[in-house]
């Protein structure tokens, strides 16, 4: 039983498609050094390029300034940089270093990294490192910016199991257009646990980080606060190839979208072995054919080419589709060479599951949308950051329901918490899937469903916020805040 289920992401993809139509309430506030929203630009739409004519861009990882005994520390600017996003066109975009989408960091767990960013934008930005555990301090705080012609160092000290986190902007009610402007790169972790394991690796373990946009005729990008755009791109590229040889890959596909819903598939219905969610390996492996991603959500998949001969193509298909003209294919692999000899497994258990205990504390989050002011609320309140909504003790398993009660304008969110990795144990009355069965951070909530999962935070105190990651409803106050305290 896989939860949620093809008939789950159908219904809430056909109710987002239909709340498409109703403009979501006004994007946040333009600040003066922000682009005009618009619809469509002056030129119009950008012609549909022609698929599968680039490689599929693997963003490189980025080597440490400098690295001491016990530190690597990485310097990264925030910056404009003109991107050829569509074959022919350039579009600026808002970047870590120039590039789109931002460079890999690769951490190894227990060696803490540093990270200094310099903001050369002229608008404020903040750095949150999703998934992971670091001090509220370093945590990328929504109004604990960093100014125009400044820099902040971000402590971040890896002390967690493998997996693919990501890094974006968290500006308070500005991160729905930050992130889509293009500040958003991958970070992963890598541990023993997980090498040992002997998973495709090197240049067989592929980040795969999807999203949506919109460019005019001239490559300007628009952003209108809508949930969808009609161009999907793979690591910053519409509609890419990749050369593969006939054998195992480990792909980590990462949804990056400000709000749109994935269901993938391959070729025809080829098994996909999912190993790792959002915070890490899975307790065992788990064939799909077809993989639901929500925004925020991480999946890592083993794939195997070797019945492909060499010459053939498989296509990574994204279905339904619900813009005209959207793509339904969106990554073609052309196996090129014979896999040689492949010595990767997936063994049949991949990591220990965790056990939280029985929850001391109950806590329930009920998402809606508020037509008298048209925001977003978690339990009737928009976000402030000068009011603390709960303080959850360290080192004492809670249990969080999260609700999405079947209003008049249903929507799909996707709840995430800071600061720790959670387990589901209950989706709408029924024991989670297999896929929601290892650490998550983002978990999707559909149109009357109510989710729970055990918590339990540790070691740091201070603020962190929870939230919807469609990011237009948590820059709409769809936004807690917690401090943690000591018990
Ligand atoms: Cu991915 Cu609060 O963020
Ligand atoms: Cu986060
Ligand atoms: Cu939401």
């Amino acid at each position: 039983m896989t939860m949620p289920n093809r008939r789950h992401v159908l219904r809430a993809m056909a109710l987002a498609g239909a709340a498409a139509a109703v403009p979501l309430p006004g994007v946040p506030a333009a600040a003066d050094a922000r682009p005009a929203p618009h619809a469509a630009g002056p030129t119009g739409p950008a012609p549909t390029p022609e698929p599968f004519i680039r490689p599929l861009l693997n963003p490189p990882v980025l080597r440490p300034t400098f690295r001491t005994p016990t530190h690597d520390v990485y310097r990264m600017r925030i910056k404009e940089a003109d991107v050829e996003v569509v074959p022919g066109l350039h579009t600026r975009l808002w970047t870590f270093d120039g590039r789109f989408p931002g460079p890999t960091l690769l951490a190894r767990r227990g060696r803490p990294v540093l990270v200094e960013q310099s903001n050369e934008l002229s608008v404020p930005v903040t750095v949150h490192l999703h998934g992971a555990h670091v001090r509220h301090i370093d945590d990328g705080y929504p109004t604990d910016s960093i100014a125009p012609g400044a820099s902040r160092v971000y402590h971040y000290p890896n002390d967690q199991c493998s997996a693919t986190l990501w890094y974006h902007d968290h500006t308070h009610m500005a991160e729905a257009e930050n992130v889509y402007r293009g500040l958003a790169g991958t970070y992963l972790i890598e541990d023993e646990a997980d090498r040992r394991l002997c998973l495709p690796s090197g240049r067989h373990d592929i980040v795969l980080a999807l999203r949506d946009a919109q460019f005019d005729a001239d490559g300007t990008l628009v952003y209108n606060g809508q949930p969808f755009y009609p161009t999907i791109l793979v690591n910053g590229r519409p509609q890419p190839y990749l050369r593969v040889a006939a054998r195992r890959y480990r792909l980590r596909f990462l949804n990056q979208a400000n709000s749109r819903i994935f269901q993938l598939s391959l070729g025809e219905d080829q098994e996909m072995v999912q190993i790792g969610s959002d915070g890490g390996l899975l307790p065992a492996p788990n064939p799909v054919t077809a993989l639901p991603l929500y925004p925020a959500e991480r999946a890592d998949v083993v794939v195997d080419f070797s019945s492909h001969p060499v010459g053939s193509q498989v296509l990574l298909h994204n279905t339904p589709n619900f813009l005209p003209g959207e793509p339904h294919d969106i990554l073609r692999f052309d196996v090129v060479a014979d896999g040689g000899r492949d010595r990767s497994r997936v063994p049949d258990r991949l990591a220990d599951a965790e056990d939280l205990g029985a929850p001391v504390t109950r806590r329930e989050f009920v998402l809606d949308f508020d037509p008298a002011t048209g925001m977003m609320t978690i339990n009737g309140k928009v976000f402030d950051p000068d009011r603390v909504d709960i303080t959850p003790a360290l080192d004492t398993t809670e249990l969080w329901t999260v609700i999405n009660p079947d209003a008049k304008l249903p929507l799909p969110h996707t709840f995430h918490v800071h600061d720790a990795q959670f387990h589901v144990v209950d989706r709408d009355g029924r024991r989670p899937s297999a896929a929601e069965s290892g650490r998550k951070d983002t978990i999707a909530v559909n149109p009357g469903e109510s989710v729970s999962f055990l918590v339990r935070f540790s070691e740091f105190t201070g603020r962190y916020v929870y939230h919807c990651h469609m990011l237009e409803h948590s820059a709409m106050g769809m936004m807690g805040q917690m401090e943690l305290i000591r018990s």
